[in-house]
């Protein structure tokens, strides 16, 4: 397994072109199962869970094909082979429950395998099928696969959801697209990356409306036709970057980077001393003078603190003058970066959903393990000022959401590089 080495190498500059976002891409590419025609992506990101979304699809009977570097994904599920999403290929990856809803709305049933336990949390889909069961499907769990069946179609219906869960969100609104009638669908998830599904499902035929807000409406159509779509950028791998000079000090620029995108996240920065500029190509980042402050900060829904920039945002308060409370709400077991902080010189006291971090004046390089996607560039942030050298083992959790990240950090001065083993 890789591991990829840090040495402390002071502050960074130049600019850092940010991809398209993995988790609008993972709910782009089921879309094409809601279609006999062709539907084409641009700005993929290259990522191995693209990979996965792919070998699924394909393990459907659908048609993908990766052009220009992987940057455009041209689909097509003309005559689907397959209506199962099989458990070898679900366990890997969590978003492959995004084939349900599509499948169901399009072929009245769909067989996918439950994903089983997570790093960060239990993750169950009683939203996804409370939705789903909402527009008159009938799903039960049967030898770890649910069984979805509408054998009349499925049919518009007001649902609320307990919870605004983005994956169920994206489930429910693909699945109503081809429903009789209309499906007003309240307390919805309102992250960038359903109003950039909604987008191009309308490019598709679509009537929808209220995407980006917390009640989504979704007349139901007959048929839907191709499309292009360029996927949005990613904002999660933008906030990581942008954390780079934060954390090193320097000035980076983020191309491709909007201040719409990252909103909450931009309020802390600001808070902790950290500026943010706007630019023509995107986001320039630097420290204000002195030392990073402590902030407190809570994960929350869109537009709230995103959950997946709280890994990276406490490597950044390890070294902040005095005492951050971090608090996460979204998922039960997500401070498993913590320990690992810790082994290079972190102050961390995790209480149950609440980690107390009390700044000290640099960190120390050492050994440190990955133990999911957002914690492995956490320990990768905090090597990059750290005194010393500091390997981070396990980085094919990284694959899974950042591409190049070697490259991208060395173009800004960074001393890093990937050991092959
Ligand atoms: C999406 O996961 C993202 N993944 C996650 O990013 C992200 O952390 C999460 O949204 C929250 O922003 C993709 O888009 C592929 P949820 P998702 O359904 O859809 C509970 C990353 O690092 N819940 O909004 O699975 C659930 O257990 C990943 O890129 C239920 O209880 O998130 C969790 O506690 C990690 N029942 C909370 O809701 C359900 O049926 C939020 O989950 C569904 C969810």
């Amino acid at each position: 397994m890789d591991s990829i080495l840090v040495t402390g190498n002071g502050a960074l500059s130049g600019q850092i072109p940010i991809a398209g976002a993995k988790n609008a891409c993972l709910t782009l590419m089921p879309a094409t199962l809601l279609s006999e025609e062709p539907l084409t992506l641009t700005n993929a990101p290259r990522l191995s869970d693209i990979k996965t979304m792919t070998a699924l699809l394909q393990s459907l009977g659908a048609e993908v094909s990766t052009l220009q570097d992987g940057q455009v994904i041209a689909m097509s599920s003309h005559d689907l082979t397959s209506h199962t999403a099989d458990y070898e290929i679900v366990r890997k990856m969590r978003a492959s429950n995004l084939v349900l809803g599509p499948l169901l709305a399009r072929f009245g049933q769909a067989v996918v395998s439950l994903p089983g336990g997570c790093a960060i949390g239990a993750r169950p889909m009683d939203l996804h099928t409370e939705g789903l069961e909402a527009l008159g499907a009938e799903i039960e769990l049967k030898d770890g696969y649910l069984h979805a069946s509408a054998p009349r179609g499925l049919t518009g219906a007001v649902h609320e959801m307990r919870f605004a869960s983005v994956g169920a969100t994206e489930n429910i609104v693909m699945a109503a697209t081809l429903a009789k009638g209309t499906t007003v669908l309240k307390n919805a998830a309102r992250e960038p990356e359903i109003v950039d599904l909604v987008e191009c499902l309308r490019k598709m035929g679509a009537q929808i409306s209220g995407e980006g807000t917390s009640t989504i409406e979704i007349q139901g159509v007959d048929l839907l036709h191709g499309a292009t779509h360029q996927v949005v950028t990613d904002r999660i791998e933008l906030g990581t970057y942008m954390l780079a000079p934060a954390i090193c000090g320097g000035e980076v620029e983020l191309l491709g980077g909007r201040l719409s995108l990252v909103g909450a996240f931009v309020e802390k920065l600001d808070a902790a001393g950290i500026e943010v500029e706007e630019t023509a190509k995107g986001l320039k980042v630097r420290r204000r003078n002195g030392r990073v402050q402590a902030v407190d900060v809570t994960t929350e829904p869109f537009p709230g603190f995103p959950t997946d920039l709280q890994a990276q945002m406490m490597a950044l308060l390890c070294t902040a003058e005095g005492t951050s409370v971090l608090e996460e709400k979204i998922f039960e077991n997500r401070f498993m970066h913590a320990p690992e902080l810790t082994r290079m010189g972190a102050r961390i006291d995790v209480q149950g959903g609440t980690a107390t971090v009390t700044g000290v004046d640099r960190l120390k390089g050492a050994p440190v393990m990955a133990t999911d996607l957002r914690a492995s560039v956490s320990l990768i942030l905090a090597g990059l000022a750290a005194e010393g050298e500091t390997v981070v083992s396990r980085v094919y959790h990284l694959d899974r959401g950042y591409e190049h990240v070697v490259q991208k950090l060395e173009g800004v001065g960074a001393k890093i590089e990937r050991i092959k083993s």
